[in-house]
């Protein structure tokens, strides 16, 4: 396989918005794909649908632990075993309901965890070898949710404010080399995650437009993505608002 094929690991990879990702990566060329999911079957759905668009790319699929520590340290190099990768997005998560995780401590834990401890520990697997190769790009997918708490989706919220500072932290870690940590920030878009939304009127994105942004990004290492991007300056207001007139709004 010549040198030039580029290396991918989406971990989360059943997510429409990884898959949608993926579908723009193999369009632009043969690529040498690893797909993780916690379901083996659904996951190589995505893998067979992926191979039939480009059967000139390697392309193979996974099933892992999404929580435990050791068992995510073994896959990730059973992943880098044979090099490290030119880009790894980390993809899952799952929006918890905010009033289940208020009166339901499991849920809220299973809520934290999935959405902010295990893409993380993920990540810091993953860095360790593409420093050592001092070569690669780490995306991780966070949500404009993490930019300030809010009561509607806190626990949410703070597990992706998690991956925010944890990112902010690998970026200065790795500032003085080759490899890049890109935060993507998404605002509403309609996937399954957001089937709920969407049904009470909800106005989203499209997913193909927010992953050809992701794309793009990480393709420019930009340190952080909004898509669209928009909520960036959405985002801006709300983190800047006072406390007083914040908490007198309904969101
Ligand atoms: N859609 C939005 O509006 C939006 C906005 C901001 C941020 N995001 C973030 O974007 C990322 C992708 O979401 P999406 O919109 O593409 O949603 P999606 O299509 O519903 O995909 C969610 C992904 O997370 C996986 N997942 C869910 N719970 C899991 C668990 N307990 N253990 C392991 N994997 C689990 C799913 O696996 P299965 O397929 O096996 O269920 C799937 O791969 C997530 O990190 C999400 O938080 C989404």
């Amino acid at each position: 396989m010549p040198d030039t094929i580029k290396s991918i690991a989406i971990i989360g990879a059943t997510s429409a918005i990884a898959e949608h990702c993926a579908r723009l990566w193999v369009k632009d060329s043969a690529v040498n794909l690893v797909l993780v999911g916690r379901n083996l079957a659904k996951t190589e759905k995505v893998a067979a649908d992926l191979r039939v668009r480009s059967p000139q790319s390697t392309i193979r699929s996974l099933a892992g632990d999404f929580v435990d520590p050791l068992a995510i340290r073994q896959l990730v190099a059973n992943i880098t075993s044979e090099g490290s990768p030119d880009i790894v997005l980390i993809a899952h998560g799952s929006l918890p309901d905010q009033i289940q995780c208020q009166q339901d401590l499991s849920a809220n834990h299973e809520a934290l965890a999935i959405n902010g401890v295990s893409p993380v520990l993920f990540a810091e697997a993953f860095i360790s070898p593409m420093q050592q190769a001092n070569h690669g790009t780490l995306a991780i997918i966070g949500s404009v949710a993490g930019d300030r708490g809010r009561k509607s989706n806190y626990v949410y919220g703070a597990a992706k404010g998690l991956v925010t500072r944890y990112a902010q932290g690998l970026q200065h870690r790795l500032a003085k080399t080759q490899v890049k940590v890109v935060l993507v920030k998404p605002g509403p878009t309609d996937t399954p995650m957001t089937a709920q939304l969407k049904q009470q009127g909800g106005k989203l994105a499209n997913v193909e437009d927010v992953a050809q942004a992701i794309v793009k990004g990480i393709g420019q290492g930009k340190p952080v993505v909004y898509t669209p991007a928009k909520w960036a300056l959405i985002m801006m207001a709300i983190r800047h608002l006072p406390r007083m007139l914040f908490n007198k709004l309904d969101i």
